[in-house]
């Protein structure tokens, strides 16, 4: 095992990646290439637990990868891999699911929202934890850098680690959910009270990391705050969407709280605080658009990139795999090794 302590984290490929995949992961992901062994897969196989188009996937997979890449994950500091191109995830997950009892998965709240949502509900919608916790525990992560929205789930990765090492012997690393004290729940900005989220289509609600300045500006013009006039942070519900821009604000330039707050001091209304938290942004996501589309401009050197990162996960994740299912009684022949 490494002397680094091991961090895994996962991003689906279902729409284009949002500041607040950004804020709430990705920069974190970035700016802790240098301190532990990093992990990030673009999660094909999570995304396929809502019907998909197979091109849009192929797409959507090949501009994450693009996109994490633009924004700073660099292969020569972190193992960037596609889940798919791994095949032990989804043998883990089948492994796993004959440990983790059907209580826990129809607990999870996304999941409930989810199917709510949603008239026909595919069974891979309920077992989709239980995919995200293989993930994990394939690599003996002790870290899980996500958004608030994950927690639970990770909490799940937690508990299934932790039965098998009760049935089976000490195996499993148990993870620990990481999640920034700011950013890791940015709001929609047409709707203060619902999570931003890259699958959303409504126009305005999101800011995605290939927008254009325009847009991005128009969203921000557009953002609901209240009737009032204080800009400053707040738990307050009707306060949510001012404290929602500030957070983005916040985190967006890496400055503490206060600073933030004595930035706005000179602001004459919301209308300075939306065109500066968006002159911000803008300020911080050119650099990745701008690579962003060069990168996809060289679609075969950024598969390469990509496959390279899949060599040497698929090292580690055969290996774990191997000794699961020793542990769960399976014989493992010579050519499985
Ligand atoms: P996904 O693709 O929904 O989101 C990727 C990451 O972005 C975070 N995030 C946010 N953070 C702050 N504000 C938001 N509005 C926001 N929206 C999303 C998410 O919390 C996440 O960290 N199931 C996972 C992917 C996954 C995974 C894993 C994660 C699969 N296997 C193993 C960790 C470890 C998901 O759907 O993330």
């Amino acid at each position: 095992m490494s002397a680094k302590r091991r961090v895994f984290s996962g991003i689906q490929p279902s729409g284009t990646l949002t500041l607040g995949n950004y804020l709430g992961a990705i920069k974190r992901w970035v700016e802790g290439q240098d301190a532990k062994e990093n992990f990030i897969c673009v999660v094909d196989l999570h995304a396929i637990t809502v019907p998909q188009d197979p091109d849009a996937l192929r797409a959507n997979t090949r501009a994450t990868a693009a996109l994490l890449l633009a924004a700073g994950i660099d292969p020569a500091r972190t193992t960037l891999f596609v889940q798919s191109h791994v095949r032990a995830h989804a043998e883990a997950s089948w492994l796993l699911s004959c440990v983790a009892p059907l209580g826990w998965l129809e607990r999870m709240t996304q999941y409930k929202a989810k199917a709510a949502a949603q008239e026909s509900v595919l069974t891979a919608l309920l077992t989709y934890p239980i995919l995200q916790a293989g993930d994990i525990l394939l690599y003996d992560a002790h870290e899980v850098p996500v958004g608030e929205d994950q927690k639970q789930h990770i909490e799940l990765a937690r508990d299934i680690a932790q039965r098998f090492n009760h049935l089976f012997g000490e195996l499993l690393v148990v993870p620990e959910p990481k999640i920034a004290a700011a950013g890791a729940r940015v709001m929609g900005l047409d709707d203060p009270a619902k999570k931003m989220s890259k699958s959303a289509t409504a126009r305005g609600h999101a800011v995605r990391l290939t927008d254009s300045d325009d847009e991005i500006r128009w969203a921000f013009k557009r953002a609901v705050t209240d009737s009032g006039r204080e800009i400053v942070f707040s738990d307050e519900p009707e306060k949510a969407g001012v404290n929602n821009l500030l957070t983005i604000y916040q985190v967006t330039t890496g400055k503490d709280p206060d600073a933030v707050v004595a930035d706005f001091a000179s602001a004459r209304g919301y209308g300075d605080l939306k065109t500066w938290v968006a002159d911000a942004v803008i300020e911080a996501i050119t650099p990745i658009r701008t690579r962003f589309h060069e990168l996809m401009a060289d679609p075969a050197e950024l598969d390469r990139q990509v496959a390279l990162g899949a060599d040497h996960a698929r090292e580690i994740a055969e290996a774990k795999l191997v000794a699961i299912k020793e542990a769960m009684g399976f014989g493992v022949p010579a050519a499985l090794r």
